[in-house]
């Protein structure tokens, strides 16, 4: 009988629970284990933070994560790492289709990143994060005696604060999943309305996905002497679970031109203003403000704080045909709102019909878009200065000065939700029945087999009458990238065990 238990908060790291937002400073070190005896003795020891409720908000926080290489340069035996995901074993640039899959390619491609592919792939990367002012001293803390004999700094990634803002000029960060932390949610059969709560497992390892079932992670015979710290599987008692309260974090490092993006659509808007900022919401989905171009639904959505969210009380089914909301916006792309089967009523044949695929044609038909399987939980940050519409359609030689978001992102299957997300939504020049476009912001606008353009999107329009822009420049480019194990606090003292 498996063996529910509350999750043990002190376990898991922080930022599955927390955006720390009100650590508005933060950096990200990219390192390279240099001597392993060194970095297990720092990690041994290292301050993590951790999921549990302070009831004074913390000034500094700390939070750390592998690659296979680093977890290799830990000497973690072979059995063990058998244990790991595919992908993650793989990494993000460590193989082409991968790369084709994910929409790096060109300009995107590993090779010119500026860490993350061939021989540049860190260890570890290490997440500082602290109150205004504090970050200096908070790295000085953290960067204890061992540090220089254990690691080897490949890059570090300093991050700006916009004020939720993303440096093309929208607020980010109002869409997140709402985690299922007290195991509620019973899952039985198919979810016929969109909801926002989802199962803790899509996020935490050791505990019950979307499907009700465990997803993989290297679980532990009792013969490793050093499993006896790890919390027992769930699901198999005989084992130990490495993977129990940790997660796979995604970094992708993008680099914004929001120069670009503004002289562009300043372009197709003719210079009108108010065109312009119609134009930009509809690539979005939502304007700058956060507002969706969907009205707001007055039933209310399951896990949908409507007092801390209301901008996110909505789905597309009063937008069946995209007439308020383009198909191709951003925020549509990498979250369709649907349940599991296309629209209908709840009756026995109405279901077989909709299974079988015979419901009402609607964007709902894709059965395999249901989203509760594909939802992430960004935990991202920007860098660089902001720069405004006005001033970047002002300014007239290139833009010098680097923006992007480090784009982190937290899930239990990296192949299930974000290369799906990136990959079948995203990228995919087929979404919802589309053709030759792709992202209206990520898209990578290179020419794919069977579809020779990708570079142009469709307006959202009542009667269809506003078509169509084409040409649209790569806004996007990606400058690195990793997949990344978070452990548990006891798996991490797992991993920092002495090996010889
Ligand atoms: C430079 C790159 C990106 C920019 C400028 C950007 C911008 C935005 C903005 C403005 C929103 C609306 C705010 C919100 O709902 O929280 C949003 C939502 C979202 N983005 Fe992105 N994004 C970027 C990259 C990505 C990537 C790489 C992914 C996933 C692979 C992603 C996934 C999402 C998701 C899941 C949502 C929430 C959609 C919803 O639930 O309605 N974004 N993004």
């Amino acid at each position: 009988m498996t063996n529910i238990s509350a999750v043990d908060y002190a376990d898991v790291q922080g930022i599955i629970r927390f955006g720390y937002a009100r650590l508005t400073e933060a950096s990200f070190l990219l390192l390279r284990i240099r001597d392993a005896a060194a970095a297990r003795a720092w990690l041994a020891t290292a301050p993590i933070s951790t999921a549990v409720a302070l009831t004074q908000a913390p000034a500094t926080a700390l939070q750390i994560a592998f690659t296979r290489e680093g977890l290799e340069a830990l000497k973690i035996a072979d059995e063990v790492m058998a244990g790991f995901s595919a992908e993650f074993l793989s990494g993000m640039a460590g193989d082409d289709n991968r790369s084709r899959r994910l929409g790096d390619v060109g300009t995107n491609s590993p090779e010119s990143w500026k860490w993350g592919g061939p021989g540049y792939v860190p260890h570890l990367v290490v997440m500082l994060y602290a109150q205004e002012g504090r970050l200096d001293s908070w790295a000085q803390t953290v960067k204890a005696s061992d540090w220089d004999t254990a690691f080897e700094v490949l890059d570090s990634l300093p991050t700006s604060n916009l004020d939720g803002i993303e440096p093309f000029g929208f607020t980010d960060g109002i869409s997140q999943p709402t985690i299922d932390w007290k195991r509620e949610r019973e899952i039985h059969g198919d979810q016929l309305e969109y909801g926002n709560v989802v199962a803790l497992g899509e996020f935490l390892l050791g505990y019950p996905n979307e499907y009700g079932k465990y997803t993989d992670r290297p679980l532990l015979d009792e013969t490793d002497a050093a499993s006896s710290i790890l919390p027992e599987a769930e699901d198999v008692p005989e084992k130990r679970d490495l993977g129990r309260n940790g997660s796979y974090l995604v970094f992708r490092q993008l680099q914004q031109d929001v120069s670009g993006f503004w002289r562009f659509i300043n372009q197709q808007a003719q210079s009108n203003p108010q065109e312009r900022q119609k134009l930009a919401a509809s690539m979005v989905g939502r304007t700058q403000e956060g507002t969706p171009l969907v009205p707001i639904c007055d039933a209310p959505i399951p896990g949908v704080n409507t007092r801390e969210a209301p901008m996110n009380q909505f789905t597309y089914d009063a937008d069946q045909s995209g007439a308020r909301c383009a198909f191709g916006a951003h925020v549509r792309r990498a979250n369709p709102r649907n349940a599991d089967l296309p629209r209908g009523s709840n009756g026995l044949i109405s279901r077989l019909l909709r299974t079988l695929g015979f419901g009402t044609k609607g964007y709902r038909d894709d059965v395999i878009a249901s989203t509760r399987f594909h939802r992430l939980l960004r935990r991202g940050r920007e860098y660089g200065p902001g720069l405004s519409p006005e001033d970047a359609i002002e300014m007239t030689g290139p833009d010098t000065s680097q923006h992007g978001i480090h784009f982190v992102c937290l899930n239990a299957n990296i192949s299930r939700q974000f290369e799906f997300l990136q990959g079948s939504w995203l990228m995919s020049t087929k979404f919802d029945g589309l053709t030759e476009e792709s992202d209206s912001l990520l898209g990578n606008r290179q020419s794919i087999s069977g579809c020779l353009r990708t570079d142009t999107f469709s307006l959202a329009g009542a009667t269809g009458v506003r078509g169509r822009m084409v040409g649209l420049p790569q806004f996007v480019t990606v400058r690195g990238g990793a997949y990344f194990f978070l452990p548990g606090i006891r798996a991490l003292k797992y991993l920092a065990a002495d090996r010889g």
